[in-house]
């Protein structure tokens, strides 16, 4: 707890949208949580740096990577991508201090913090204004993008923002979930180079004899493309959060 808090407190560069609106936060106890799950999230790391490995090698030349959504830097391969690519771009909301450190570590990775959906500031003040993204669409060098488990929670803590500070009706709220996926796919849709995407593509509760109590689909109704290759990534093993019920996600990989 008190490393927590420390870790909070000491990113105090973070971007205002991203502490105002609980991101910092989130990528803190995400962080705590990954620790305590070691054993669990492992192979979901491997499986993910596998296959952003073998997308690097589907890339035509190797001149800029992308990565979006790299967040700990525990699911990229960055010593491989910094070596083979002429530079290596990650982007997240937040970085905190060890994914600083790691990256620091070559002249070739470059941290961005920046907001992928470029639709938060008007979220954040209550704006239904959901943009289409176009950043690095207009940099020819990019020969590799990945987005990189994060689709699915584009929409999680804006729309719980909008409910909760401005009372957005769920209808409504339902429709901005929807409309961040999509303008997320579109804009990947949109890249010269290769596409990787990485995402959950179904979330299950089960109880404690593994049994499934429930499921969710995480894309908010928002048709995912074909998966080539799919795992499951036990996201909350029993005890984490309950003792009764655990989740598990179904992780899918598309080439676009
Ligand atoms: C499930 S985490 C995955 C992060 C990383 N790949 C990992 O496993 O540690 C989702 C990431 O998406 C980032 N994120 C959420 N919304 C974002 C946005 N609008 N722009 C950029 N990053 C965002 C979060 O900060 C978080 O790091």
């Amino acid at each position: 707890m008190i490393k927590e808090l420390w870790q909070y407190m000491s990113s105090s560069n973070a971007l205002p949208v991203a502490k105002k609106m609980g991101f910092l936060k989130e990528a803190v106890s995400m962080t705590a949580r990954a620790k305590r799950c070691h054993e669990a999230w492992g192979a979901h790391y491997q499986n993910c740096q596998k296959v952003i490995l073998n997308a690097a090698k589907r890339a035509v030349q190797n001149r800029t990577v992308l990565i979006l959504g790299a967040g700990s830097l525990a699911d990229v391969p960055l010593e491989v991508l910094a070596s083979r690519f002429e530079k290596v771009i990650l982007v997240d909301l937040v970085f905190l201090k060890a994914a600083r450190q790691q990256a620091a570590n070559f002249a070739n990775v470059v941290l961005v913090e920046q907001d992928v959906t470029e639709s938060l500031s008007w979220l954040q003040a209550g704006k239904t204004l959901v943009q289409k993204p176009s950043a690095w669409l207009d940099d020819p060098t990019i020969d590799l993008v990945v987005s990189l488990n994060l689709i699915t929670q584009l929409p999680l803590i804006p729309v719980r923002w909008l409910m909760k500070h401005y009372d957005l009706p769920e209808i409504e709220a339902d429709i901005v979930g929807k409309q961040l996926i999509f303008a997320h796919l579109r804009y990947l849709q949109s890249f010269n180079g290769e596409v990787c995407l990485i995402a959950d593509r179904m979330d299950i509760e089960f109880d404690i004899f593994g049994e499934e109590l429930d499921r969710f689909d995480p894309w908010w109704d928002v048709e995912p493309p074909k998966s080539e290759a799919t795992w499951e990534w036990e996201l909350m093993p029993l005890g984490e959060v309950s003792e009764s019920k655990g989740q598990k996600n179904m992780v899918g990989v598309s080439m676009l």
